[in-house]
């Protein structure tokens, strides 16, 4: 009898075994699969969204400054990028026909047509969905199709840090929050989908001064950042640099520069620039100041002061 038991119940177990894909397909979620709107998936992954509505990315269609500057999206070249149905590799996106309002979402950058399922960096037991191992996810390659030119420049410094290791920071968390599947569900590293436009520190910059009859010249190196300051060629960011000039403690005259992409003028990464600022009076003293600004801010924020004496 005990046998019996024995054989009919490893005989289910083989069959529940054999058959898991079965099995598990009663879990799928079938709208899943239907490019849904990011909120949907916030159903399970409540953090992610939560970073994800933060970012640029979900702001790239609704964005004022891009519906002017599309001329309220008639230009038809800039819609694929701040829409897209689907990415890949160094190729610009096409443009997709619905929910264009969520921007990047999450399916435009996980689900692939030729897979039916979530491309992501894991390889992951995911019932609701099918899930793909795709090891792009953890390379900069994948931000490449929207983000070309910085891609390129990133490209040509051979840094070893991706694209990923500054612009989405990682923390172990656990991928779901729903109840009560997330007790199924180890904690992994997630990596911060706000993905944060950062700012550069002091330490990004070498900084050395020459002083002649005119001009006092203020040679600037971009040692930190692996990519042009600033990098984006589309808004108009910019970067100032600012010179104030003393005499015995007095501020006797002000000259600054703006630095953009547009002008092919940015910090290129270990380039030294040559910026020259004429001099009106005598002095003894300078002050540096170095600020950007984001092209969707109204100000600039500061990235460095020092003072110089000569
Ligand atoms: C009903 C719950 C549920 C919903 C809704 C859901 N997912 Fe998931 N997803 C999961 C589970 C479970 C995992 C695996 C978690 C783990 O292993 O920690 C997962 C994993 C993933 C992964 C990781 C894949 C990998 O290989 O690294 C991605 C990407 C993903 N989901 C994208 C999405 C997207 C996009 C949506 C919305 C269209 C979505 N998910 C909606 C449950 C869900
Ligand atoms: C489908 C195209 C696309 C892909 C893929 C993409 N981005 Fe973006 N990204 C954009 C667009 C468009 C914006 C600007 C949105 C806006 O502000 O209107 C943006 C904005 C950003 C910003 C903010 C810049 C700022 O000035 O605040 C950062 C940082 C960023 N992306 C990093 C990344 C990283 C890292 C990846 C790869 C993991 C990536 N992006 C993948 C299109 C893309
Ligand atoms: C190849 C993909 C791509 C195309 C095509 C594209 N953009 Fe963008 N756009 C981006 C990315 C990536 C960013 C993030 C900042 C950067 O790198 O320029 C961005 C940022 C912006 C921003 C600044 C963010 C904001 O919302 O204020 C504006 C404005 C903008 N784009 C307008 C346009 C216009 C106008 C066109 C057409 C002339 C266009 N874009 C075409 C990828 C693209
Ligand atoms: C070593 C860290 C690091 C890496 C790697 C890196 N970035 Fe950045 N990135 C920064 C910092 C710091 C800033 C802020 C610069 C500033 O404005 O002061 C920035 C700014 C940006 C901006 C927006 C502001 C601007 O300058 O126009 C975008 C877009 C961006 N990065 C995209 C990328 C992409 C795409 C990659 C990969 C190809 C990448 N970054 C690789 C550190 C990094
Ligand atoms: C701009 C493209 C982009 C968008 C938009 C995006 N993701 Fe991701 N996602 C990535 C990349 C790249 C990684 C892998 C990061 C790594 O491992 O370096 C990732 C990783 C993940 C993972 C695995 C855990 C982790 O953080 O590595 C899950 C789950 C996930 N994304 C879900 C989502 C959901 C849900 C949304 C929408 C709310 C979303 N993603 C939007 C690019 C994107």
């Amino acid at each position: 009898m005990k046998k019996l038991r024995i054989i009919i119940f490893s005989g289910i177990c083989l069959f529940l075994l054999s058959s898991c894909d079965r099995v598990f397909k009663i879990f799928e979620e079938k709208d899943l699969l239907e490019r849904p709107k990011a909120e949907r998936c916030a159903d399970c992954h409540q953090l992610i969204y939560e970073q994800w509505r933060k970012s640029r990315h979900s702001k790239s269609w609704v964005s004022e400054h891009f519906k002017k500057s599309s001329e309220n999206y008639s230009k038809v070249k800039c819609l694929s990028c701040h829409a897209p149905y689907e990415i890949d590799v160094l190729e610009k996106p096409e443009l997709r026909d619905f929910h264009r309002e969520d921007g990047i979402n999450c399916v435009s950058c996980h689900f692939k047509d030729e897979t039916k399922s979530m491309h992501g960096p894991y390889d992951v037991f995911s019932p609701p969905h099918p899930s793909t191992q795709d090891k792009n996810y953890i390379k900069s390659e994948i931000c490449s199709g929207c983000h070309q030119e910085t891609y390129k420049q990133w490209k040509k410094t051979n840094s070893k840090e991706t694209c990923q290791s500054c612009h989405m920071p990682h923390k172990k968390e656990k991928l779901i929050q729903k109840f009560p599947f997330y007790l199924l569900h180890s904690k992994k590293e997630v990596y911060n989908h706000s993905t944060p436009a950062l700012i550069s520190k002091e330490k990004d910059f070498e900084i050395r001064f020459k002083k002649d009859e005119d001009n006092l010249f203020v040679y600037i190196k971009n040692i930190g950042v692996p990519h042009n300051l600033p990098t984006a060629d589309q808004g108009k960011p910019k970067f100032y640099v600012d010179v104030i000039f003393y005499k015995n403690g007095k501020e006797v005259s002000k000259d600054f520069q703006t630095i953009s992409f547009k002008n092919d003028e940015a910090f290129i990464f270990n380039k030294e620039k040559e910026i020259s600022f004429f001099v009106f009076e005598e002095f003894d003293k300078i002050k540096l100041i170095i600020s950007r600004k984001l092209s969707y801010e109204k100000n600039s924020e500061k990235i460095l002061e020092m003072e110089k004496k000569f």
